[in-house]
């Protein structure tokens, strides 16, 4: 994607989040979840958009996909033929009672083959009753209006309106594709990069294109350079490398060196949330015997369901490293 403008490389303190800068304007841009894509492209090809639920994680390419499938599908009528209520509009049974089935009977002229669009973003936050008002609109209009609702987790759609649609899932994007994307940003942007800082950003993004790049802008503007370290300060989640030793410690025995470790990663001031969530992701790449590495796992897994709960003390986690030495003692001995 061209960079806008001559702006793009200075550095000025007004910037516009890159996130935005460099938000995909047609479907072809979005990288990614190709099966999904595909079928959005050939909807933006043809035409006739069926009413739609897009979900997945957040930063994936969501909200991304449908402006741009609106636009694309729409052009010059996007103005009028398209309503976007998105989490920060009131969006309760009035609105769906009021402003959607006004939306819904304007007249507006359109090429054959296209609908007026209402795109209901972040709809897992819509009040069930709003969403039941939404049943019978959406049939009644549907010769003249289509609608596209993205989400989280599309278990909080009701079901008539999940059978009412077709469900296109997206999924965290893998290492390569943020990559991708990254390189043609720091090549847009001329940001000094070593590709550790690069390695960093995609760990700590964890599949999520929106943090990846946020984290990028907030490197550079910070610390005018992407290495391991400015990733790790501004994103100030607890080292891998410091995580890596603490795993390395238990599989070799060193129960109190890993507990040494994990109380100086608390007592820096890390919730045992980014600990344990950064344990997980270490351990899920760690190389070592499957059967140790799926019991770690399990074991991390539980702990984390405990700290959800409430229970997250450094007792907690010190009685997960000892659960961890216990099932490496164990699977030693078998
Ligand atoms: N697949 C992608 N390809 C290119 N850029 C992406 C992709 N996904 C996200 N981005 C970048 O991240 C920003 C946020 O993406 P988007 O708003 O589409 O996320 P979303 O899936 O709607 O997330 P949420 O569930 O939080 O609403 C975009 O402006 C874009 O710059
Ligand atoms: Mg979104």
């Amino acid at each position: 994607m061209a960079a806008s403008g001559s702006s793009s490389s200075n550095s000025n303190n007004y910037e516009i989040p890159w996130v935005e800068k460099y938000r995909p304007t047609k479907v072809a841009d979005v990288v990614g979840n190709e099966d999904a894509l595909s079928r959005l492209q050939v909807i933006a090809r043809d035409g006739n958009l069926p009413n739609l639920i897009l979900t997945g994680p957040p930063g994936t390419g969501k909200t991304t996909s449908i402006l741009a499938l609106a636009h694309e599908l729409l052009g010059p009528n996007c103005k009028e033929a398209v309503l976007e209520l998105n989490a920060s509009n009131d969006r309760g049974i009035d609105v769906v009672r009021n402003k959607i089935k006004m939306f819904a009977q304007k007249k507006v002229t359109l090429p054959p083959g296209r609908h007026k669009i209402v795109i209901l973003d972040e709809a897992d936050s819509m009040t069930s009753g709003a969403q039941q008002a939404l049943r019978r609109t959406m049939e009644i209009y549907s010769n003249s209006t289509r609608f596209a609702l993205a989400c989280n987790t599309s278990s909080k759609i009701i079901e008539p309106i999940q059978s009412r649609c077709a469900l296109v899932r997206f999924s965290r994007l893998s290492d390569q594709e943020i990559l991708g994307r990254l390189m043609i940003v720091i090549q847009a942007e001329k940001v000094p990069y070593v590709p550790e800082g690069l390695e960093a950003i995609i760990f700590t993004a964890d599949g999520d294109m929106r943090q990846a790049l946020n984290n990028l802008q907030a490197t550079y503007s910070g610390f005018r350079f992407v290495n391991q370290e400015n990733v790790f300060k501004v994103c100030d989640q607890p080292h891998p490398l410091h995580v890596k030793n603490m795993v390395r410690n238990i599989l070799e025995g060193d129960f109190d060196d890993a507990c040494a470790g994990l109380k100086q990663l608390y007592n820096l001031g890390y919730s045992p949330t980014d600990i344990i969530t950064t344990l997980f992701r270490i351990i899920k790449n760690y190389d070592m015997a499957e059967y140790l590495k799926l019991e770690f796992m399990k074991e991390t897994g539980f702990a984390h369901m405990r700290i959800c709960d409430g229970v997250g003390s450094l007792l907690q986690l010190c009685g997960l490293l000892a659960k961890l030495s216990l099932v490496r003692e164990t699977a030693k001995a078998v």
